[in-house]
């Protein structure tokens, strides 16, 4: 997959998996790694899919409906990635704390619903619940951070709060963040995922 890895300066510190949202790239979100953890490795992968020129990690059928046999491939392939990636740069496979905003918090909260070892944990922007219907692997030990919107009109607080209690299900530590307003990734909400990211 097209990517860009950074070496960090603190071989102990995990290595920070970045996914975009739809019509982004690898550069996206390489501020928001430095604000969360600037000696941690980075990882920024682009979305092997493209709609109408926009690059996305799974294939849609509609706004808010997923191909899910598409999902099910990327994820997959995400998670083969970084074992791939993981091996060339000689990062820890065990380490890696994913943060990805929109549909890269959808293949993020999907890498969890699917593989128990794929992440440590994730920093989840305005993230949607992937799949509904199957049985997740145990992810205990594993520690999420969700950021939702009150106003959020693609992913409704409802929404939200399922994915967080299908998560908490799974023994996953959870927080859920609220901010009053929508799908935008907000500073404020950053500054809450370093809080919780420092605590880790
Ligand atoms: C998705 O398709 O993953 C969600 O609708 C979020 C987005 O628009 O990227």
């Amino acid at each position: 997959m097209k990517h860009i890895f950074n070496k960090g300066q603190n071989p102990t510190k995990p290595t920070l998996l970045m996914l975009h949202g739809t019509g982004g790239n690898e550069l996206d979100l390489l501020p928001l790694a430095g604000r969360i953890d600037d000696e941690a490795n980075v990882l920024s992968v682009r979305g092997n899919v493209l709609e109408n020129g926009m690059p996305r990690f799974f294939r849609r059928l509609a706004e808010g409906v997923f191909d899910e046999e598409d999902l099910i491939f990327r994820t997959k392939e995400l998670n083969d990635f970084l074992t791939e990636a993981a091996e060339k740069y000689e990062f820890d496979r065990n380490n890696i704390i994913a943060i990805g905003y929109s549909n890269g918090a959808n293949i993020a909260a999907s890498l969890l619903f699917h593989f128990q070892n794929a992440l440590k944990g994730a920093i989840l922007h305005h993230p949607m619940v992937p799949r509904r219907g199957i049985e997740l692997p145990d992810l205990s030990g594993k520690s999420v951070f969700i950021a939702a919107g009150t106003n959020d009109p693609i992913c409704s607080p409802e929404e939200s709060v399922e994915l967080q209690n299908l998560l908490v299900k799974a023994n996953a530590n959870v927080e859920l963040h609220w901010e009053n307003r929508g799908h935008q990734l907000t500073i404020n909400e950053v500054e809450k995922a370093r809080e919780w990211y420092l605590k880790l």
